[in-house]
């Protein structure tokens, strides 16, 4: 397996993504509008991650491209949970790729306490070879959403994915506290335009 080959058309794909992503957050602040994005982050998945993936999955090698979906991982941060809904909306009607699947873990949240917005799409790369049709992953969620998964991520690399029962009940606690400070900050948000309407008519 030559790594450096098969993984350069999804380099190529985060890339391309995040300078996309950055352009429309660019176009929302020459417009003076709010932008619903509030920062983007993409990685090639590390190769130890990948053979560990196969290892688990029990797939061949020749079989990652289809099966193994993160290789290519993209993540829109956004202040708040209708801004995610505006990004999936944004991304739905964009031409320059196809979505796959889509799996809203914010209305049914995962066992963990996991929430965010995933999307799977596939996007065309021109490579010295032609068109190549990649598979990426991108993950939306909140500045909330996002501070708990990171978290979360870390006390599973650090137990091994074997969290302690006692740490994984507060985990879930502390996922359920994060959505109410997201519900809060909208609902805020929501008094503060309905008061600044409110201001404007006067
Ligand atoms: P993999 O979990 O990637 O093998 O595939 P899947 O088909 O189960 O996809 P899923 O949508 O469950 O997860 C894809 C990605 O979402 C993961 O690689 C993580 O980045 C993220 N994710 C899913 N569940 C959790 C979770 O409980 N905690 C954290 N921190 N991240 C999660
Ligand atoms: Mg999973």
């Amino acid at each position: 397996m030559n790594w450096d080959v098969f993984l350069a058309p999804y380099s190529q794909v985060v890339e391309e993504l995040k300078v996309k992503l950055k352009g429309m957050r660019a176009q929302f602040e020459f417009e003076s509008r709010q932008s619903p994005i509030e920062f983007i982050t993409g990685r090639v998945k590390p190769i130890a991650s990948i053979e560990e993936k196969v290892k688990k999955k029990k797939i061949t090698l020749d079989q990652i491209e289809g099966k193994i979906q993160d290789i290519a991982g993209i993540r829109v941060v956004c202040q708040f949970v209708d801004d995610i809904y505006t990004v999936v909306d944004m991304l739905r009607s964009r031409e320059d790729l196809k979505i796959i699947e889509e799996k809203d873990y914010i209305h049914h949240k995962k066992k963990s306490g996991y929430r965010s917005f995933h999307m799977i799409i596939e996007y065309p790369v021109e490579t010295i070879h032609g068109v190549k049709m990649v598979i990426a992953e991108i993950q939306i969620r909140t500045m909330a959403m996002n501070f708990w998964a990171t978290n979360e991520h870390s006390l599973n690399y650090k137990y091994e994915g074997q969290i302690p029962q006692q740490i994984k009940a507060r985990l879930q606690g502390a996922a359920e506290a994060a959505f109410k400070l997201d519900e809060e900050m909208s609902k805020i948000k929501h008094e503060v335009q309905e008061a600044q309407r409110i201001f404007h008519r006067k």
